[in-house]
C-alpha cells in the first residue's frame, strides 16, 4: 500500500489547475446507460472512483472510448448486463447510481447493497422507496437489490431526508418515466444541477435543479450529447484550506468561487484574504488561521466534505473552534490521527471542540476515507518535521495527481510505494 511522505512545515505558493469533479462525474457517467446514443463526457478527472465506474459500466456491455483530453465517450447501444456486483460496489457507493437508470431504460436492475461505510451506515432506502413510488417491483435478496419495471410512472416524492445520490438516481429514473415527477426536498448541490444540465442536452426536460423541488417531465427516448463536467468544489476547498493553514498564497485555474461561498466565507473569517473572477480564486494567508466554527449540512451549508480539512486548519489556528457534523453520524475517523500528530480534540456525540495548538509535529497517521486523508495531509503540511500518511488508495479515490499539484505548489511531498 503506498504512502505519502510530506516534509511538513512550507507555505504553499503557486498556481494550479482544478480537476472535472468527481461527485459530478460519477452519475453523469451512469446518465449514459439512459440513451442508445452517445454520450461524450469532457473534463473527466483521472481518478480510482472513475475507473472502479468505468469497469462496471463495461461489464454491463457499455462501450467505453477515451481521448487525451480528459474525455470518454460511452455508447449503451449493447448493454446487456443490468448487475452491478458486489465486488464493485463494496469498493465504491457510488455505484448505487446504474439504479435507477438501468430501470427506468431496460425495465430491471440487479444492484448489490452496498453495506456499512467508514463514515456511517448510508442506508439507501430513499432510492428504492422512490422508485417503488414509481411502480418499480422492488425485493432483495442475497444481499442484492433486484428492481423490475414495465414502464416508470411519474409521481410527486417527497424525501425524507436530503440526499444527493436518492436525487439524481430519481432524476435519471424520471427523465424516461411516463408522466410529470416532482422531486421535493431535493438535494441542492451543484453535481446535481450539473446533472440535470447534462441529462437536458440528452433531451430530458428537467427544471428546477438548484432548488429544492425539481419538476421532471419523463421522454420515451434520451439521445446523445457531448457535456463537460463542472470543477471539483470540493478538491477547490481542499487546496484553499490547505493554503490557509499553511499561511500561503496559491492561485487556482479552472475553479467557480459561487460553488463554495459557505467555505470561502469559512476561510476569510479564518483571516484568509480571497479574489475570484469567473474561472479562477487566489488566496492569500498570513501566518496562522483563526479558529472557525462550522457545522455541516446540505448544499449551500457548509459541506461535510470540508470537515476534515478545517479539522485539521482548527488543529493549527489561534482559538478554539466548535465542529458540529450533522450529515454522516461517524465521520470524525480523523480526529484520533489528528491528536497523534498533537492535536487538542475533544468530541463529544457529532461535536468536536479543536483548541488550536501553537504546532503540531510529524507522525505516521493512517487515513479511514477519502476525506479524512485530506485532512491528514493538511496537517503534515504544517507538522514539523516527517508525517507518512498510510492508505493512500482512499485519496487516489477523489484526488487528481494530489502530490504532483501540492509539489507544484512548493510542498515536500512525495509517494512511497511499499
Ligand atoms: N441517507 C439515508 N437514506 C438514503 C440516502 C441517504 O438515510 O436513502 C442518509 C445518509 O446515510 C446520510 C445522509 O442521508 O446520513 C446524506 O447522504 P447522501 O445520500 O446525500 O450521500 P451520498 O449521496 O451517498 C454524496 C457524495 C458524498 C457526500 C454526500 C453528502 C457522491 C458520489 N457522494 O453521497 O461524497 O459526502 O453526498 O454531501 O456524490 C466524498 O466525495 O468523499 C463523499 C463521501
Amino acid at each position: 500500500m503506498d504512502s505519502l511522505v510530506i516534509d511538513g512545515g512550507i507555505p504553499l505558493n503557486g498556481e494550479i489547475r482544478v480537476s472535472g469533479a468527481k461527485n459530478a462525474a460519477l452519475p453523469i457517467l451512469c446518465a449514459g446507460i439512459l440513451t442508445a446514443g452517445s454520450l461524450q463526457v469532457r473534463n473527466v478527472p483521472h481518478l480510482r472512483d472513475v475507473t472502479t465506474m468505468l469497469t462496471l459500466l463495461t461489464q454491463m456491455g457499455m462501450e467505453v472510448s477515451l481521448d487525451e483530453h480528459l474525455g470518454v465517450c460511452l455508447s449503451a447501444a449493447a448493454l446487456h448486463n443490468r448487475v452491478a456486483p458486489y465486488e464493485l460496489v463494496k469498493t465504491m457507493r457510488a455505484s448505487i447510481l446504474v439504479l435507477g437508470p438501468l430501470l427506468a431504460r431496460f425495465g430491471e436492475a440487479r444492484v448489490s447493497l452496498p453495506g456499512g461505510c467508514a463514515i456511517g451506515l448510508r442506508p439507501v432506502d430513499q432510492h428504492i422507496k422512490g422508485l417503488e413510488a414509481m411502480g418499480a417491483t422492488i425485493s432483495i435478496d442475497s444481499g442484492y437489490i433486484h428492481a423490475r419495471a414495465e414502464r416508470l410512472r411519474g409521481q410527486h416524492i417527497v424525501f425524507d431526508l436530503v440526499t444527493v445520490t436518492g436525487t439524481e438516481n430519481l432524476m435519471m429514473a424520471a427523465a424516461l418515466a411516463d408522466g410529470l415527477t416532482l422531486l421535493d426536498n431535493a438535494a441542492r448541490e451543484p453535481e446535481v444541477v450539473d446533472l440535470a444540465e447534462c441529462l437536458n442536452a440528452m433531451g430530458a426536460r428537467i427544471t428546477g435543479q438548484g432548488t429544492g423541488s425539481i419538476r421532471i417531465e419523463g421522454v420515451a427516448n434520451l439521445g446523445g450529447a457531448s457535456h463537460r463536467v463542472m470543477p471539483d468544489r470540493i478538491e477547490t476547498g481542499t487546496f484553499l484550506a490547505a493554503a490557509a493553514a499553511t499561511g500561503g498564497e496559491i492561485l487556482l485555474k479552472d475553479a467557480r468561487v459561487d460553488l463554495l461561498e459557505a467555505v470561502v466565507d469559512k476561510l476569510r473569517e479564518a483571516g484568509a484574504f480571497i479574489e475570484s473572477g469567473p474561472d479562477w480564486i487566489r488566496l492569500r494567508a498570513q501566518g496562522r488561521p483563526r479558529s472557525v466554527n462550522a457545522r455541516t449540512a446540505p448544499y449551500p451549508a457548509f459541506p461535510t466534505d470540508m470537515q476534515a480539512q478545517f479539522m485539521a486548519l482548527n488543529s493549527v489556528a489561534l482559538g478554539t473552534a466548535v465542529m458540529t457534523e450533522t450529515v454522516f453520524e461517524n465521520r470524525f475517523m480523523h480526529v484520533q490521527e489528528l491528536i497523534r500528530l498533537g492535536a487538542e480534540i475533544e468530541v463529544e456525540g457529532n461535536t468536536a471542540i479543536i483548541r488550536g495548538a501553537g504546532g503540531l509535529s510529524g507522525a505516521t497517521v493512517m487515513a479511514t476515507d477519502l476525506r479524512a486523508s485530506a485532512g491528514l495531509v493538511i496537517a503534515g503540511l504544517v507538522a514539523a518535521g516527517t508525517t507518512v500518511v498510510d492508505r493512500v488508495y482512499h485519496l487516489d479515490r477523489g484526488y487528481e495527481c494530489i502530490e504532483e499539484k501540492l509539489s507544484k505548489l512548493g510542498a515536500r511531498i512525495r509517494r512511497q510505494r511499499n
